[in-house]
């Protein structure tokens, strides 16, 4: 059983860099003994193809037709799947974190898993979160990246330009400027100052929804697994009129899956 206290807080110099920089990592977020059982759980969800019908398991990077090999699957809501994902020292770690990052208000929200398969996965290309949600909400929130085994420039670990939280959402489309793709890609940024984030298995990396950042692709021969988790403090109306017309195009089979099935 989890305990119910966080056992890693961060240092108040961790806390510091995050602000000012817009990302963070760190070594350890939780056991490892917890990644290796949480391994084996999203190994499972994504070898029973968890979501699938509903539209939560998905390509992010192909057009994702039946049938057809998926290059970057990834599952939203991996924990409705499989709610032993809730009752984890890394949740209650996590959420402490997030409290010590953004106020006592803030905390663990939903998760998502992305999986690059071994000498398969396609790169998640350069983009900022924020702007796949909706633009009429000022936001105040981050993502917490976990992988499961260690994260290397090899399998696709995480990059992030600094300091590039302080901008506001830039243009974006979907991948190869093809509408039936979800992921989104930025356009015309500089991401020449970007830095690499390799992690030990169960350390973590933290990044604010306006921070740019991009995975390569996985040239190793072991999968990797990424277990993400979404968090923040409550948004506000967005102060004036936004529009991001990237996703007012999207024709994706899963939103096709999810408007029949819900
Ligand atoms: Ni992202």
């Amino acid at each position: 059983m989890a305990q119910r206290e966080p056992t890693i807080l961060l240092t108040d110099d961790q806390i510091a860099f995050y602000h000012e920089h817009g990302y963070l990592s760190i070594p350890a977020i939780t056991t490892p003994e917890e990644v290796e059982r949480l391994c084996d759980v999203y190994d499972r969800l994504f070898a029973s193809r968890a979501g699938r019908e509903k539209g939560d398991q998905f390509d992010l990077a192909g057009t994702d037709e039946e049938g057809k090999e998926a290059s970057l699957p990834q599952i939203l809501g991996p924990s409705q799947y499989a709610p032993e994902l809730l009752d984890t020292q890394l949740r209650i770690n996590a959420d402490a974190m997030v409290k010590q990052l953004l106020g006592p208000e803030a905390g663990v929200g939903g998760d998502h898993a992305i999986f690059k398969p071994p000498f398969h996965g396609a790169e998640t290309p350069w983009h900022q979160d924020e702007a796949y949600w909706d633009p009429k909400w000022l936001y105040n929130s981050l993502s917490i990246w976990v992988p499961f085994q260690p994260a290397t420039l090899e399998n696709g670990c995480l990059w992030f330009v600094p300091g590039s939280h302080r901008m506001e959402v830039l243009p974006h489309h979907s991948i190869n400027h093809d509408p039936r793709i979800h992921g989104l890609e930025v356009e015309g940024a500089d991401v020449s100052g970007a830095v690499a984030c390799p992690l030990p298995a169960g350390g973590a990396t933290f990044h604010h929804n306006r921070t740019l950042h991009y995975a390569g692709p996985n040239h190793s021969d072991i999968p990797r697994r990424a277990y993400i988790m979404g968090a923040g403090a409550p948004g506000k109306p967005y102060p004036g009129e936004r529009r991001f017309p990237w996703n007012e195009l999207k024709q994706t089979a899963r939103e096709a899956r999810a408007q029949t099935k819900s």
